[in-house]
């Protein structure tokens, strides 16, 4: 195997976001750039997962959210969207004691129901494998849609009759399958498109938004880097006024 060197980042010019969200697009057009089918975009987006998971743990980032496949994505081809389960089923395979031995602890973000049985148990002991690490979490947005995650906080509040003055937006919150996690700081899209697509509509309310013009496969640690380092030059401001203007 050959073990390529790093070249050096300089770190201490980062303000690493907490959590990190990523609509991981483009995996199509990379392959189509170089002749080959969609699903070898597909395969070879996974591969650059490593390196970008191997990169928010040297750049400490503590979550890392994926946007893995959308309720929406059903309505591709059958033949691609088997394609793509048959890829999570194989990464998982392989992936996963090197996941665990780095201290990721994997979540899910969505409806397993409507996957295939086998996947979901593979899904559901990944997590159960993983849950006591801590260097970084791992959320898959798998089967995820925004709205269909807020639908279901809606049903699930009004089934356990919790009464009208107690839905706060804490309340809210811990009904997300994101509950108990802090809000993304930063959601970054690759491929050049610049929108949401249904991902974290309620969590990324304050989030601060990237556009990287890179194809997903292509997306590496210095791309991260430059990511960071235009995250690192914003000001959050929450709807206030900047920080040198308050008295
Ligand atoms: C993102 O790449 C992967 C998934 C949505 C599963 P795409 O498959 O959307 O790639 P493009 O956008 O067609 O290039
Ligand atoms: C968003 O990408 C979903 C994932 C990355 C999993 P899409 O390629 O599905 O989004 P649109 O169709 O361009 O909005
Ligand atoms: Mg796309």
């Amino acid at each position: 195997m050959v073990v390529q060197k790093k070249p050096p980042l300089d770190l201490s010019k980062l303000k690493v976001p907490t959590h990190m969200a990523v609509i991981m697009d483009g995996n199509g057009r990379w392959a189509r750039k170089r002749g080959l089918p969609r699903q070898a975009g597909h395969r070879a987006g996974v591969e650059n997962l490593r390196r970008v998971i191997d990169a928010c743990v040297e750049f400490g980032i503590k979550i890392l959210t994926i946007y893995a496949f959308s309720t929406e994505n059903w309505g591709r081809p059958e033949s691609e969207v088997r394609g793509l389960m048959r890829i999570f089923s194989h990464v998982l395979d392989q992936e996963l004691d090197e996941l665990h031995a780095q201290g990721v602890c994997l979540h899910h973000l969505g409806d397993l129901s409507g996957i295939d049985p086998h996947l979901q148990r593979k899904v559901l002991g990944a997590i159960e494998l993983t849950k006591n690490n801590t260097r970084l979490i791992l959320n898959v947005a798998f089967n995820y849609g925004g709205r269909a995650e807020i639908l279901h906080a809606v049903q699930q509040i009004i089934a356990d009759g919790i009464p009208p003055e107690q839905v706060t937006e804490e309340l809210f919150s811990s009904y997300l399958f994101t509950r108990g996690l802090p809000d993304p700081d930063l959601v970054i899209r690759t491929s050049g498109e610049v929108r949401v697509s249904n991902f974290l509509i309620w969590q990324a309310a304050y989030a601060e938004l990237y556009a990287a013009p890179e194809y997903w496969p292509d997306f590496g640690r210095e791309a991260l880097y430059q990511a960071l380092l235009d995250y690192s030059q914003r000001e959050r401001r929450y709807g206030r006024l900047p920080e040198a203007n308050e008295s």
